[in-house]
């Protein structure tokens, strides 16, 4: 069911019941994050492994302060400058969080998501939310109120619309737990932006391109539509596959060859933001084309390009 009214979300996560919540970044699954059971029904409708820990949401630092959960200066630096907003605090957990928030972790995730409907919910709940994206684990990330519905309406209590998410790929996640700060997911907030603020650069050891311990949900099958997606450009695919056969996501221009029905251009002015904000709605747009193989190609691997690779490459492992 889809609403648009505070009271009737509130009604739901009070409940213990599960709601899909908007935020600048994707749609999320929220349930109440100091309620166990409800939590549990996350892990049950996405069919999340066990050992993946969830993201803690409130609407300020000081709320986070009274649940035990603090940020070391280098990240109040960045909080400072992009909170609310596209970024994830790695930190060492209090005894308040339910240990199946942080899957026996003895860090959390908590962020300010960036959206007015959601940050007014947030700041009248007693409770933060824990949220996942809100899709079946290693389908793509819904940027619609829509794309839930679809794909969990049946299943959770409500689906608040707060419109399409304006940043389109999940947080970018950085853990404060060593001394150094480290880069554990690329996302919606360049690592050239923080790099700047920290005015040094993060450690990138813990980015890895598969199946990640450091952050557990990294595995390498994630995004994955059905139809198979490969990185590249259309003529390095002519041994198997014919023009008609294909799909294309571009970034900036169609090619000629392809039918343009089967193409999606995610930015025709080169604006990587706005390609950001596009691609999840593009590889499902592509999915449902019925070609025989999606081809997306390569962007430029700077600010917002990289983590468009990133979830390329990984929705190109199907
Ligand atoms: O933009 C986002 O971050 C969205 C919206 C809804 O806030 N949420 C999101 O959640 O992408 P999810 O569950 O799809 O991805 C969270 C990632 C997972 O890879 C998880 O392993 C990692 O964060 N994570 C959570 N807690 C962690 C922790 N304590 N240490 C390391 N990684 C953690
Ligand atoms: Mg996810």
């Amino acid at each position: 069911m889809i609403i648009t009214n505070l009271k009737d979300a509130k009604q739901i996560l009070e409940a213990g019941e599960l709601l899909a919540i908007p935020t600048e970044t994707v749609y999320g699954l929220a349930a109440n994050g100091f309620n166990g059971k409800a939590i549990a029904k996350i892990y049950e409708v996405k069919n999340r492994p066990q050992f993946n820990p969830l993201i803690l949401h409130s609407n300020s630092l000081e709320r986070f302060k009274e649940w035990g959960l603090f940020l070391p200066e280098a990240a109040l630096q960045l909080a400072k400058k992009f909170s609310p907003g596209p970024i994830t605090f790695v930190v060492p957990k209090s005894e308040l969080i339910p240990d199946i928030v942080t899957a026996g972790h003895t860090t959390v995730a908590i962020r300010i998501p960036n959206h007015p409907l959601v940050l007014e919910l947030l700041a009248q709940l007693p409770f933060p939310l824990a949220a996942p994206s809100a899709n079946i684990s290693g389908t793509v990330s819904p940027t619609t109120a829509l794309h839930v519905e679809k794909q969990l309406g049946k299943l959770i209590g409500g689906v608040l619309d707060g419109g399409a998410c304006t940043i389109g790929l999940e947080s970018t996640i950085v853990s404060f737990v060593h001394e150094q700060a480290q880069l554990l997911r690329l996302g919606g907030l360049s690592v050239e932006a923080i790099e700047d603020v920290l005015g040094m650069p993060l450690d990138k050891s813990k980015l890895i391109n598969n199946d990640n311990p450091e952050a557990p949900g990294m595995l390498s099958k994630h995004y994955a539509p059905a139809t198979k997606l490969r990185i590249g450009n259309p003529e390095d695919f002519l041994d198997e596959y014919n023009y008609d056969e294909m799909g294309f996501i571009a970034f900036e221009k169609a090619n000629p060859n392809i039918p343009i029905s089967q193409q999606l251009v995610l930015s025709t002015s080169g604006d990587l933001e706005e390609a950001a904000q596009k691609l999840f709605g593009a590889i499902r747009e592509a999915d449902r084309l019925k070609v025989k193989i999606i081809i997306a190609e390569e962007f430029p691997n700077e600010h917002l390009g990289r983590a468009i690779n990133d979830r390329l490459s990984r929705a190109g492992r199907n």
